[in-house]
């Protein structure tokens, strides 16, 4: 797979202004692939929002660089067109909506992009579509719940058509229903439409979908992998205060009442099928 991203030892601290510094990134070395779907996951305050808010040169190193399609984050002159490639979707949606009416909110990235009118109202219209909230095409974004306003932003994002999309914990003020339709979105994006996919979350559910996982602590990188190889290392992930799976959760149980299940069970579907073999 092309290489994508690059992150070059990457350090970063913050100086809140009382002159003190806070480390929150500590020598990241890693890279993104186009096409895949990279799960960020780890404790709060291990660095993940940090990281990716240098994806885009949000924030500036203090050491170590970051690029992105080949251009480093530091030149100025190609920050632009590093912009136009990823796509941020922040925990608060608040932050991200500027407009008054949904869909001119959802035009106005494309609008920025300098897009004819015609291209835009079509993106706008595939957005909102992909995201299921046409209905909520003429609200206004201050009388929608927090949910609904993710969904908005996100669709502004997509209605970009980035090459990648980075979503921090995007379904944070989701109901489980729509939590689990937003990640159905997520995957179909990533796979139908071929858009590099980093999602950062807490949860695990979200997590097993991915092709590859990475899991911060302390503004390092602990482990990396595929949620099978990284859902295998069970001391380290008791260490880095991260739950397992619910299926692996399960598997384990049935494990300790003497059914005979391999240990690289990830999702429920896997265990069913290893629950079928067992009969
Ligand atoms: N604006 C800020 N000013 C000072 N310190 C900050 C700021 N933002 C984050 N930090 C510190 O940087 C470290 C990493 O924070 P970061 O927000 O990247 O973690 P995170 O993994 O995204 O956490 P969460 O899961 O809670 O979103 C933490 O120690 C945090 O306290
Ligand atoms: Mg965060």
């Amino acid at each position: 797979m092309d290489k994508f991203i690059e992150v070059i030892n990457l350090t970063y601290s913050y100086r809140p202004g009382n002159g003190n510094e806070v480390k929150a990134l500590n020598g990241i070395n890693m890279k993104v692939f186009k096409g895949e779907f990279l799960a960020v996951t780890g404790q709060n305050g291990s660095g993940k929002s940090t990281l990716a808010r240098h994806f885009n040169g949000l924030l500036k190193p203090r050491s170590g660089n970051v690029l992105v399609g080949g251009f480093s984050i530091l030149d100025k002159n190609r920050l632009a067109e590093i912009r136009k490639m990823i796509g941020m979707v922040f925990q608060n949606p608040d932050n991200q909506l500027v407009s008054s009416i949904v869909e001119e909110d959802v035009a106005f990235g494309p609008e920025n992009l300098g897009l004819p009118p015609e291209t835009i109202r079509s993106r706008v219209g595939w957005a909102l579509e992909t995201l299921n909230i046409e209905n909520l095409r003429r609200e206004s974004p201050n009388n929608l719940s927090e949910g609904q306003k993710q969904l908005v932003a996100i669709a502004g994002v997509l209605a970009m058509k980035p090459e990648c999309i980075v979503l921090d914990e995007p379904t944070t003020h989701l109901d489980p229903r729509s939590r689990r339709e937003l990640l159905e979105i997520i995957i179909r994006l990533n796979r139908e439409e071929g858009i590099t996919i980093i999602l950062l979350t807490h949860f695990m559910k979200e997590v097993v979908f991915c092709d590859r996982m990475i899991v911060m602590d302390l503004g390092e990188i602990k482990i990396s992998g595929t949620p099978h190889e990284v859902f295998e290392k069970t001391t380290e992930i008791v260490r880095l205060g991260l739950d397992f799976p619910v299926a692996t959760q399960l598997a384990a149980g049935l494990r300790g009442k003497g059914l005979k299940l391999p240990g690289n069970i990830i999702t429920t579907e896997e265990l069913i099928a290893q629950l079928c073999l067992l009969k």
